[in-house]
């Protein structure tokens, strides 16, 4: 079988790669930062290992049911970018949603934070906050959670952010929407915020503008901008993906500090496999607009059961270290169009007749692990 786990070659040591000038203002880090699947918490010579430990006695906060959404495309079809796509992030859960791109993370995050494009819409499905669904809501009761219960984490911190607006007031208007609270109370909470993000001399942070600080400064903005209001869920779409090996640790790092600190649920998604697996309690594994396996993470990288997961983790174990930043495409044909069986039938190598015909059924192998494949159909 199929294993990932703690190998020397599926560490990302920072150090390897050229390492930027080091700003004034940048948290003080280990030497060596390592994302690995190894036992969080523990070391390796004077080289600290990050990473959660399992998360037990899950409370169900979020539950995506049958989540189908389709995008109209310019000669008016419509093609489906989700489907069928069901999971759940308990209270103070880390969920990484993995899968390459254009699998529809993005898709499931807008969803769920109430942005989907105009030419989005929602087929199927329901998204309960616990017991609201987000999909009937108005959008003056979503825009009350969104920045207040579900927050984001932006993809490109430079685009979310505004030019002419110095970062403090940013952050600012983010407490002003949500809570009632005088200036100096406001003011305080936002240098309480920059300290807690790492920068070292926050009130000269707070009067800077996003184009004075650096890719990874503003992404550290973007994360206190995000949990300003003590959201319940953080969605961060890509988090690292715009960023440098060695400030992708950092941000990494500081995401755990975040969970740990508030306790905050996340949503983590990436095609990034290293951070996933540093990261996430449990896995759930995309492809093509659907959920092909979920599992917890120590059981996702012992081995997937899925045909698409046992490819994805093998290349990304053999791979270079700077190739394992990503999750590689498997070999074969990418799927442009949909198929009707299994979404991954035309690149699977253990296809049967079925496969091309019929969708799988989710089959629950152990508790926490469903698997969409019928090699597991009896
Ligand atoms: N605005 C849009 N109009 C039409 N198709 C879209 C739009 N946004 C995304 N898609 C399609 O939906 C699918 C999923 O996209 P996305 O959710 O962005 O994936 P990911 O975040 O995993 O890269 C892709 O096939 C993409 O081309
Ligand atoms: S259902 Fe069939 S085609 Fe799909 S992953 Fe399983 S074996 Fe491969
Ligand atoms: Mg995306």
């Amino acid at each position: 079988m199929l294993s990932f786990v703690a190998q020397p070659q599926h560490i990302v040591e920072a150090s390897k790669f050229e390492k930027p000038a080091r700003p004034a203002c940048l948290p003080r880090l280990p030497k060596v930062l390592i994302l690995s699947p190894i036992v969080p918490g523990s070391r390796l010579g004077d080289t600290e290992i990050v990473g959660v430990p399992d998360c037990h006695a899950r409370v169900e906060m979020l539950d995506i049911q049958d989540l189908t959404v389709t995008y109209s495309e310019t000669d008016g079809t419509r093609l489906p970018a989700l489907e069928n796509v069901s999971l759940q992030i308990g209270a103070g859960e880390i969920i990484g949603v993995l899968g390459e791109s254009g699998c529809g993370k993005s898709t499931l995050a807008n969803a769920v934070l109430g942005l989907l494009p105009k030419a989005a819409s929602v087929a199927n499905g329901r998204i309960y906050f616990h017991e609201h669904d987000l999909l009937r809501m108005s959008e003056a009761e979503l825009s009350g959670i969104r920045g207040s219960k579900i927050a984001l984490v932006p993809q490109d911190p430079a685009l979310a952010l505004n030019p002419v607006l110095t970062v403090g007031t940013q952050i600012g208007e983010v407490l002003s929407a949500h809570i009632r609270q005088g200036r100096e109370e406001r003011k305080d909470k936002i240098l309480h915020l920059l300290r807690e993000l790492g920068f070292d001399d926050p009130e000269q942070v707070a009067d800077a503008y996003p184009h004075q600080l650096s890719g990874g400064q503003r992404q550290r903005i973007s994360l206190a901008q995000a949990i300003a209001c003590e959201p319940k869920l953080l969605i961060a779409d890509e988090p690292t993906s715009k960023l440098d090996p060695f400030l992708r640790s950092e941000i990494a790092q500081l995401l755990l500090r975040l969970h740990e600190n508030h306790r905050v649920a996340m949503m983590l998604i990436s095609h990034d496999v290293a951070l996933i697996a540093s990261l996430a309690h449990r896995i759930v594994m995309m492809y093509s607009g659907h959920v092909v396996e979920t599992a917890p993470r120590a059981a996702m990288l012992a081995g997937p059961l899925h045909p698409y997961g046992q490819e994805l983790l093998e290349l990304a174990s053999t791979a270079s270290a700077m190739a394992r930043f990503h999750a590689s495409p498997c070999p074969g044909v990418p799927v442009e169009t949909k198929v009707k069986g299994c979404c991954f039938e035309p690149r699977c190598r253990e296809r049967k007749a079925i496969c091309a015909s019929t969708v799988p059924p989710y089959v629950q192998l152990e508790p926490e692990r469903t698997v969409g494949c019928f090699k597991y159909v009896e």
